[in-house]
């Protein structure tokens, strides 16, 4: 059937082309082509799917607690992550007068996800309590996060990829008074490779932030060198008078 729509000789020319039974096609002008498959004349064109813009990670140095566990737990900052079992940021009363600072996780601590719960953390317990303190009402963390394995000490760039944590969690706790336990925790936070037994007996500013430190030894040293447990007390006892001064 011709279409009244068409000129008339294009309307023949479909007449007799349909009378010879050859099918007729048109070049369809532009307005008659079909719609492209995706879009419909009813529907409204699909739009590429947008993309909300992702909300900007925060820094480490503006993160608050929870951010922070987070980032600690999901750290792979250093190959450390591989053979942890989790990172351990750290206990105690977030707004403690007293933070300590310890070297590193060891097997309980990696396994119980808390610092200082080994046998060199029962001799810290029992000198926090020796001056009348309980961990509870200090803050206790480490220079590293996450176990070094086979208790090593950490190497230097491990403690560079874990100081914004450290710091973090002094800016936010504030401690008046920061107790380094050992060499390592002394010499990180203080920038220094000066002995413990140089160190220990006076206070020093913190570099870079708020608070003092006071250096003394390691519980674990003086679990194997019981003789220092003298000086370890001594430095206690200045302890004991800096917080309640
Ligand atoms: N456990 C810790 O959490 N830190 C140390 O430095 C040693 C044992």
């Amino acid at each position: 059937m011709s279409d009244p729509a068409l000129d008339p000789r294009e309307s023949r020319r479909r007449a007799c082309l349909e009378a010879m039974g050859i099918p007729c096609y048109l070049l369809r002008s532009p307005r008659q082509q079909l719609p492209s498959p995706s879009v419909t004349s009813q529907e409204t064109p699909v739009s590429a799917p947008q993309t909300q813009p992702k909300p900007k990670e925060p820094s480490v140095a503006e993160m608050d607690w929870d951010q922070l566990e987070a980032a600690v737990r999901g750290c792979r900052g250093c190959d450390l992550h591989v053979s942890r079992k989790q990172a351990v940021l750290g206990v105690g009363k977030r707004d403690a007068e007293l933070m300590i600072v310890g070297e590193a996780p060891g097997a309980e601590e990696d396994r119980l996800g808390e610092p200082f719960v080994g046998r060199a953390g029962k001799l810290l317990d029992n000198m926090l309590a020796a001056i009348g303190l309980h961990r509870g009402e200090v803050y206790i963390a480490n220079i590293l996060k996450c176990r070094p394995p086979g208790n090593r000490n950490p190497s230097v760039e491990e403690a560079a990829a874990c100081a914004p944590y450290l710091q973090r969690q002094l800016a936010l706790v504030a401690p008046r008074v920061i107790l380094a336990l050992g060499g390592v925790a002394a010499h990180n936070l203080l920038a220094t490779e000066e002995s413990v037994g140089r160190l220990r007996g006076r206070l020093h500013p913190l570099p870079g932030g708020e608070g003092e430190v006071l250096v003394t030894y390691h519980p674990a040293y003086l679990l194997r060198r019981p003789e220092e447990k003298a000086k370890a007390w001594a430095d206690l006892q200045q302890l004991w008078r800096l917080l309640h001064e």
